[in-house]
């Protein structure tokens, strides 16, 4: 054998072993797509950025949402793996519990992506790719940005802290990185830590009880979605507060609602975070089914937009 044919002799074994069945380029695709739910704005963009570049890039989607259950979406997956799909991609609710049956995914070689959020699993083969934002990272913009505002104030400055769904990457990662930045600045203090899901009307009635038990105290809203600071600023409003001024709200996603609330003064920043991964996912998919190694992690750029850009920004805003 040539080198030349020996290289596409190597290329087609490992999408065979990745695929489990011959690579055909006339054959539609297939991508059998577990989403979480339709928890929040952020979510709803990213299921239609997903749908469209389905239909954009010609593959088969087979979308199923879990309704932010775990068990929905095992379910979903063991489907897509009776049906034979090509690949599957799902975007995890929790980072545990997710070796059994991405362990069967495996033996039935079909490659799994994993989109927007992480899986915590000790053999990484049994995921080819893990696309989407670094929310470490996000949890430091958001406190980086809190420090350089307060930076003339003494302290103390008391922080309340809106969770995401517990158990989940982003609610994990992005409070570690607020905490990493905060723990050596004496003046901030949580006060407050609760789970509001990710959703506006858990964080209102989160923030709801926040302000029950401290009050006038609180100076700063973490929340660790817009969805759940636009519930709290209602919360902040029935209150007889004003949030953005008597409050300092810190948020993560960068979407539209949020950039309207920034626009009324009531919001003071939000870190971005995309939700339009479904372009890239698409564009691995097909990499993927041609032969070609995808990169292990894929991070997505993302900005930070203080209520001063809002204006500025919000016609460019696509989610
Ligand atoms: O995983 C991304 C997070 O999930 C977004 O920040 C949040 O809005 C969504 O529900």
């Amino acid at each position: 054998m040539t080198n030349r044919v020996s290289a596409i002799a190597a290329i087609l074994v490992s999408a065979l072993a990745m695929t489990g069945s011959p690579v055909r380029a006339d054959k539609k695709i297939t991508l059998g797509f577990s989403q979480i739910g339709a928890e929040s704005e952020w979510r709803t963009a990213n299921t239609k950025s997903i749908k469209e570049a389905a239909d954009t890039a010609g593959i088969n989607l087979k979308f199923s949402d879990a309704q932010q259950k775990q068990e929905n979406q095992i379910k979903a997956i063991r489907s897509f793996i009776a049906q034979k799909v090509d690949v599957i991609a799902f975007s995890p609710v929790v980072e545990t519990g997710w070796e059994p049956v991405l362990r069967e995914a495996k033996a039935a070689k079909i490659p799994v992506i994993l989109t927007d959020r992480a899986v915590n699993v000790k053999d990484d083969t049994l995921w080819v790719s893990f696309m989407g934002s670094d929310f470490v990272e996000e949890g430091r913009r958001a406190a980086n940005w809190l420090v350089d505002k307060t930076k003339d104030n003494a302290g103390p400055i008391n922080i309340v802290e809106l969770q995401g769904t517990v158990g989940s990457a982003p609610a994990i990662d992005r409070k570690k990185g607020f905490e990493e930045i905060i723990k050596d600045k004496a003046k901030f203090k949580i006060i407050r830590s609760q789970t509001g899901d990710f959703t506006r009307a858990k964080g209102k009635e989160v923030m709801e009880a926040f302000l029950k038990a401290e009050g006038k105290k609180i100076n700063v809203l973490f929340a660790h979605n817009d969805d759940m600071a636009i519930g709290a600023i209602q919360a902040i409003e029935e209150a007889g507060m004003k949030p953005g001024k008597d409050i300092l709200i810190v948020s993560i996603d960068g979407v539209k609602g949020a950039f309207q609330a920034m626009m009324a003064g009531k919001l003071n920043v939000s870190v971005e975070c995309s939700p339009l991964l479904g372009p890239q996912l698409m564009s691995a998919v097909k990499d993927l089914m041609a032969g070609k190694a995808l990169p292990k992690r894929i991070v997505t750029q993302e900005g930070v937009f203080p209520q001063e850009t809002a204006a500025k920004e919000f016609p460019n805003r696509k989610y």
